[in-house]
């Protein structure tokens, strides 16, 4: 079945212009979504024989459909974890604290990362140790094997360069204000992570 573009949750969000959210970013990401459907049609007819390592039409279906899968899943996790208030709160504010010692040293840990990165910041529940890391990548597919995205944030300047140009800080403190805590709550609940927490 093709896959399709996930509606935006929010027609405001604060800080942010539409300009930004909608007319572009969101433009991009349905242009992963798009090119996803593409490539899955064309690997149905691709010749797997003439696969190659350097050049094949083939290799290159494979490692653009995993670009492009995590593209997606990556921005519909961005998108999704805004339009709340901003207030951590709940059981992953728990998890969180447990993890990072206090939410205070999250926040700056994460934050910082924000700045360091080149396209992604993600804390994600890793099920190997089961505990909450912030991991950073440079492109959609530098993501940690095993690993469930909980709250992302877009860094490549296409996610903030309209309403913020180069002041990328500025962006992430307005990125922080508009996280949504119910939202990440919802998800902690849908994946037990407090369950799995105490089980190993
Ligand atoms: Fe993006």
């Amino acid at each position: 079945m093709a896959h399709e573009v996930k509606p935006l949750k929010y027609k405001i969000l604060p800080g942010f212009s539409e300009a930004q959210i909608g007319d572009h970013h969101g433009v991009l990401y349905a242009g992963y979504v798009k090119k996803l459907n593409e490539i899955e049609e064309k690997m149905k007819t691709t010749d797997v024989s003439q696969a190659n390592g350097t050049y094949s039409e083939y290799g290159e279906l494979r490692r653009e459909e995993a670009f492009a899968t995590n593209a997606i899943k990556l921005h519909e996790g961005y998108f999704d974890n805004m339009g709340g208030n901003g207030q951590p709160s709940g059981k992953l504010m728990k998890l969180i604290e447990t993890d990072f010692g206090s939410f205070e040293q999250f926040e700056k840990y994460f934050k910082a990362a924000g700045i360091a990165a080149r396209g992604w910041v993600v804390l994600c529940f890793n099920w190997d140790d089961h505990k909450l890391h912030i991991y950073s990548s440079d492109y959609h597919t530098q993501g940690v094997w095993n690993c469930t995205p909980i709250l992302v944030l877009d860094v490549y300047e296409h996610a903030y360069f309209i309403d913020y140009k180069t002041q990328r800080k500025t962006y992430i403190e307005a990125f922080w204000k508009v996280v949504d805590w119910n939202y990440l709550n919802k998800l902690v609940e849908k994946l037990e992570l407090t369950k799995h927490k105490n089980s190993l």
